[in-house]
């Protein structure tokens, strides 16, 4: 089998817990994606129209600046499982900031997400059209407790 990553963007903790666990029972290597300015409560506040968070996500074409990662244990890998958790039923724009500097052609990316109640199914659909180049395997959302056969089967869906 080839080498895969399990790379997770993550700002309360819920996706960096699903992430360890989807590494472990993988053997995958763990990558952090992390925004060069972390976020406060008050960034994070998805009620606040003036929030940082709400204004990236409804400002367009936002980027947001990540900590550089290593590209090797990417560029070797075969499969990666990419985390985030929905903002407004999609990625972070970090994740969009990642996928604009990674050259993923070809390689086999299974999603997952965590949310307060938001399947993946649009973060999804927006990902294959905005990365065409990418071979999107099956999105899922994981609660917050799973099991290692949850994650087995995920991992070998198309
Ligand atoms: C800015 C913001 C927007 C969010 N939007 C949604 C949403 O549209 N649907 C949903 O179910 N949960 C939403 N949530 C809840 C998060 O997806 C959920 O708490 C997630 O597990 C947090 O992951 P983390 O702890 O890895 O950062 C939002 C949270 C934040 C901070």
């Amino acid at each position: 089998m080839g080498q895969s990553v399990v790379m997770y963007f993550s700002n309360t903790g819920t996706t960096q817990a699903i992430a360890e666990q989807i590494a472990v029972t993988t053997g995958s290597k763990l990558i952090g994606v992390h925004a060069k300015e972390d976020y406060t409560p008050a960034d994070l506040d998805w009620e606040d129209p003036a929030s940082r968070s709400y204004h990236e996500m409804h400002a367009g074409k936002v980027r947001p600046a990540i900590e550089a990662i290593d590209p090797a244990p990417i560029a070797a890998a075969d499969v990666i499982y990419l985390g985030f958790p929905l903002w407004w039923a999609t990625v972070p724009r970090e994740i969009n900031t990642l996928l604009d500097s990674l050259d993923l052609t070809g390689k086999a990316v299974h999603p997952f997400c965590t949310s307060g109640s938001t399947p993946i199914a649009e973060a999804v659909e927006r990902l294959r059209a905005n990365y065409p180049h990418i071979d999107w395997h099956a999105g899922r959302r994981f609660a917050t407790s799973l099991t290692a056969d949850e994650i087995r089967d995920w991992a070998e869906e198309d």
